[in-house]
Parts: C-alpha cells; structure tokens; sequence
C-alpha cells in the first residue's frame, strides 16, 4: 500500500487517491435567508490537490501535505460564489486526517477524523469540527460570530479512481435561526 500512495519519497496514505485536478457541474447547494426561506443552488466547480510534501512537529509527528483550492460557480450567471483554500494532512501514527479551511467571509477552521481503509486509487474521508472545540475547531471574525456563526462543520469525500463525490453540511446560527447549510458534488479527474 504505502509504495503505490508514495508521490517523489512521501508517502501520502489516504490522501494520494485526491492528488490531481477534479471538475464537476453537478454541484447543489442549500443555503440561508431571512425567515423560513433558504435558496438553492446549481453549480460547478474545480478542486485541485497539489501533494506538497511533509513537514515534522516538535522532531516527533510527521504530517504528509496536500495543499487545495476550491473554485465555485454558480450555473445561473457563471459567477464565483464560494472560493475556499486549506490543506488536507495526514498523521500515519494516529490515522487521523486533518482538513484546515479558509474561506473569504472571515471563517476558518480546522477539522479532523480517522481514516484507516485506503489504497492509492480509493479512500473514504470523513473530518468534523466544532466551534468552540481547542482541537478540531472553528474561529471566526465578530460579524460572523454575531450574525451568522459557523457552530460545526463536517465534511464526508469518497474517492473511487477517477471519480469523487463529497457531502458538507455546514450548520450556521442565522437569522434567528439553525440553519443546516450543505453542499455536494461529484467530480471527475481532468
Ligand atoms: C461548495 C461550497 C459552498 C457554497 C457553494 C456556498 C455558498 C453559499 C451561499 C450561496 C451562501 C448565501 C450567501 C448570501 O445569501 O449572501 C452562503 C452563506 C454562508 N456560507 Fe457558504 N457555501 C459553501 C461552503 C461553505 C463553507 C465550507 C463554509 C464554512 C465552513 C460556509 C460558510 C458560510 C457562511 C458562514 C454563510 C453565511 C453568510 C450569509 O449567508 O450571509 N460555506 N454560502
């Protein structure tokens, strides 16, 4: 396993199966508005997943890297609307895979889960976290924190070949409200 999930001498576990660009135009998402409404929308997107090696930690913990970028548009007007940029990491000691997130509105955050059944074409991901979590967590700027807080975040990648689909749901305190806001996608390797 870890030979055909070896990318120039790092092994990057349950993380090779991503390494590569991915476009999709099925993309759904669920989002917030005033009151009992919500809007949906049709989009499409490219992710890229660029293996960028492994960095250590206090000369004991070794990560293996993928740094990613996520471009979103929506189909009604071919405009960008969500632009979102992190890392996926992997600690082989732990089994555990790290996604750490940044989006424009003043939101990051980091999420965490195992991950144990893998090769290198195949791998199920699934990372969570919680605001208000010292670990897996999530910080934001004071408007968000007072109008339209992040309170948790999961994200479920299933990878077969050269296929991926994800599911996020993204559970937001808004407009006097919880509002669970979601995205899914199914991609394929261009
Ligand atoms: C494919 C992924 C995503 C898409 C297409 C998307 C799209 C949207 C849209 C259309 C809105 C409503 C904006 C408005 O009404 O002005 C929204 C709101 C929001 N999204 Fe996302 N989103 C995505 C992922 C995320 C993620 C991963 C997070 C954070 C972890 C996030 C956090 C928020 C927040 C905090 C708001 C509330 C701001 C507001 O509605 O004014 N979104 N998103």
């Amino acid at each position: 396993m870890s030979e055909a999930t070896t990318i120039d001498g790092v092994n990057y576990g349950p993380l090779a199966a991503l390494v590569g660009n991915w476009a999709g135009d099925k993309g759904v998402d669920k989002a917030p508005e005033p009151g009992d409404d919500e809007e949906k929308n049709l989009y499409y997107e490219t992710i890229t997943y660029e293996a960028i090696g492994d960095v250590t930690n206090a000369k004991k913990q070794t990560l293996s890297v993928l740094r990613y970028h996520q471009v979103v548009s929506r189909k009604s007007n071919d405009e960008v609307f969500h632009n979102e940029t992190g890392y996926l990491m992997w600690d082989p000691d732990t089994d555990t895979v790290m996604q750490s997130l940044s989006i424009p509105r003043g939101v990051v955050l980091l999420a965490g889960g195992k991950v144990t059944e893998y090769d290198a074409a195949n791998v199920v991901i699934d990372v969570t976290a919680t605001a208000g979590a010292l670990d897996f967590g999530i910080l934001q700027q004071p408007f968000m924190e007072q109008n339209a807080k992040t309170t948790a975040f999961t994200h479920h990648i299933t990878v077969e070949g050269d296929k991926l689909v994800y599911s996020e749901s993204t559970m937001l305190s808004i407009y006097d409200k919880e509002y669970d806001h979601t995205d899914r996608n199914r991609l394929t390797r261009v």
